[in-house]
């Protein structure tokens, strides 16, 4: 028989997640021209391409640098997007919109009793000034980096100091994350997570509704 669940905390990704991406392409779109839809895309594929190949051969750099190198072969490789663009890209991604109910997502489980923190590859300064810039100061018990573990997600390393932070075991904890990936991650490293599917169209409200199922300790 297994365990029941006794979910303690509910970590958000941050990046795609409370955060939305297409935000900073979307504010310089005219600059970007034609080719801004298939710039963003591009440019989160390959940031989210160089964590895995880096994590694999053991070459962890900044999330930022990673960030950094995958815009520029965006702006190198996508037709009709402006390279000018490049700095304002980069300044947008630093203060990126918080979709529009991140706030009532974290406000729900902060309800129900139960700690909330955000998980992210953002390196602590890049994601404590999105957390600023985006109006959530103050809502999280923990903002915590993948930062020194020598690993991005989905490498079962990066889900440890979430663990570490509030000392606790891998199932009393729940990732939320609109990246399917990270869902398997978090998962393969004995966490709970939701998927919240194509965060477009669904409202992080729906995992909350799970998580409000969940039996919490
Ligand atoms: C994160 O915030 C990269 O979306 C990912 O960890």
């Amino acid at each position: 028989m297994t365990a029941a669940i006794r979910v303690s905390v509910v970590a958000f990704d941050a990046y795609g997640t409370l955060f939305d991406l297409a935000s900073a392409v979307r504010r310089h779109a005219d600059v970007v021209g034609p080719g801004a839809a298939t710039l963003a895309q591009t440019w989160r594929q390959k940031q989210l391409e160089y964590t895995w190949v880096r994590t694999l051969a053991g070459r962890i750099v900044p999330f930022w640098d990673v960030t950094v190198a995958a815009l520029d072969y965006a702006l190198a490789t996508v037709p009709h997007a402006n390279p000018m663009a490049r700095d304002a890209l980069l300044d947008a991604y630093r203060s990126l919109d918080a979709y529009a109910d991140a706030v009532d997502a974290i406000d729900g489980v902060l309800a129900r009793g139960m700690r909330v923190a955000i998980l992210s590859n953002g390196d602590p300064s890049m994601v404590a000034e999105a957390v600023r810039g985006a109006g959530l100061e103050g809502r999280f018990h923990a903002v915590v980096s993948v930062a020194g573990t020598g690993a991005f997600k989905v490498d079962p390393r990066a889900h440890r100091p979430v663990l570490q932070r509030f000392g606790i075991v891998a199932d009393e904890a729940c990732l939320v994350s609109g990246n399917r990936w990270d869902v398997a991650g978090a998962r393969a490293a004995g966490l709970s997570a939701i998927w919240v599917k194509d965060r477009k169209s669904t409202r992080l409200n729906s995992s909350h509704e799970w998580i409000s199922r969940m039996p919490s300790s």
